[in-house]
């Protein structure tokens, strides 16, 4: 177990602690035919080739291998391995995705596999996607041919990155495709259909078992706190009350709420900090402040969010009242140039994951987000959230571990922080 932290401590890990490392397929293999291949983001760029890793997996676990984590969250890419509504699955790319987990298991890394992240086929997408309750068992069919396919390889399932997130920019803000706007029904709808297909998916999943141990199924919830940057602007007040009631409220009683107890087996949670309101704008860099006069309302951020390591082990204290569940931090990172930054903030959101621990939290794992300098969706390769730098200006796309990464496979190999 656990010890609480004391300052300037070691601070511990429970053993069997995963530490991994987290992508997606669109953001970082490339050669993908999806919603996104012909989206075109803020710095002019595609997510055509993005990091090559379809062709460099291989190199990349070597990659995770320095870096030290035993555990790495992937995404499966759905437009790759259905070309057509319940066709059969595509063998060549099957075997591929087969590789790359063997591989995995033999360098003693444990895959956990995402089976949507914010993309879906083309055919998917020409029928209404998720507003449209026929991909529910289009879904359900698609991932029960890859249970069986994959169930001896994998034993760690993650149905759903982000519904929220994926929900919000597609038909609230109009930064993913579709690209609509104020759609509150259509948010809904999706988030509702997400939810049944979790549930289906989640049970069919524990039925099937996994030849690699005891299987595990569960979503990723994103969770921003929203607040008033002032708790004295009424509008502000409401506006954060009306998000989170909308994007955490909503979604998790959809999705893990009262009645919805024994689909998953555990809660993935991605944790980047809060978002706060002044005159009704959000406090983030992504909304035209420069960090100067973010710092001078006192929010200091990374290149996209406000960071709040606090609030993460409060973040965990509500989620585990909430649901009871064990749970994944399945995404935590930051974006920016600066890695001294970054290698504070990291440490200070370990130790409130270490706070929540100790303090009875049953929290099993922490995935770095990213691997690599990624395809950031709407901001294209503008954000850095690496452990590893991939130098997009050469076609041969090298990699480099950044100073972060070396702090983090300390860590990793420790099983703990020291001198926070
Ligand atoms: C998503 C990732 C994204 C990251 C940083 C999460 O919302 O799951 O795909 O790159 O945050 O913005």
């Amino acid at each position: 177990m656990s010890q609480p932290a004391k300052n300037g401590a070691v601070l511990k890990f429970p053993e069997h602690f995963l530490w991994g490392t987290a992508t997606s397929t669109t953001q970082i293999e490339g050669h993908i035919e999806n919603e996104w291949t012909d989206f075109v983001a803020r710095d002019g760029r595609n997510c055509r080739i993005a990091c090559d890793s379809y062709h460099r997996y291989a190199e990349d676990i070597e990659w995770m291998r320095q870096i030290g984590v035993n555990a790495y969250r992937m995404g499966i890419e759905w437009s790759r391995l259905q070309s057509e509504p319940y066709g059969p699955l595509n063998e060549a790319e099957l075997a591929r995705y087969v590789n790359q987990l063997d591989r995995l298991n033999q360098a003693g890394i444990v895959p956990m596999v995402v089976l949507h992240h914010f993309s879906n086929p083309r055919w998917i997408v020409s029928q209404g996607a998720w507003t449209n309750a026929d991909t529910i068992p289009a879904f359900v069919h698609f991932v029960t041919k890859l249970v069986a396919a994959l169930r001896g390889h994998v034993r760690l399932w993650n149905t759903f990155n982000e519904p929220d997130t994926y929900a919000c920019c597609g038909y609230l803000i109009g930064e993913f495709p579709p690209l609509k706007k104020f759609r509150v029904d259509s948010f809904r709808t999706v988030i509702k259909n997400m939810a049944v297909a979790h549930h289906e998916v989640c049970r069919m999943i524990r039925e099937a078992g996994s030849a690699m141990g005891t299987v595990e199924v569960g979503f990723s919830k994103n969770w921003t706190f929203f607040k008033p940057h002032s708790p004295n602007s009424p509008w502000d007040a409401a506006i954060a009350a009306f998000t989170h009631w909308q994007v955490n409220s909503f979604v998790l009683e959809c999705f893990v709420g009262a009645n919805k107890k024994g689909a998953s087996t555990f809660l993935g949670v991605n944790y980047y900090g809060r978002i706060r309101f002044r005159n009704l704008q959000p406090l983030v860099p992504t909304n035209g402040y420069s960090l100067e006069e973010l710092a001078r309302l006192g929010v200091e951020c990374d290149d996209m969010l406000e960071r709040y390591p606090a609030g993460l082990e409060a973040a965990l204290h509500e989620l585990y009242g909430y649901c009871g569940l064990p749970i994944y931090l399945t995404e935590h990172g930051s974006s920016s140039s600066d890695e001294a930054f970054r290698e504070r903030d990291l440490k200070e959101n370990l130790a409130a994951l270490h706070r929540a621990i100790s303090g009875g939290v049953d929290v099993r794992g922490f995935y770095y987000w990213s691997l690599l300098d990624n395809f950031e969706w709407q901001f294209g390769y503008s954000k850095k959230f690496g452990l590893l730098d991939v130098d997009f200006s050469d076609a041969r796309l090298p990699r480099k571990m950044k100073p972060l990464a070396w702090l983090y496979r300390k860590v990793c190999l420790e099983n703990a922080i020291g001198h926070v």
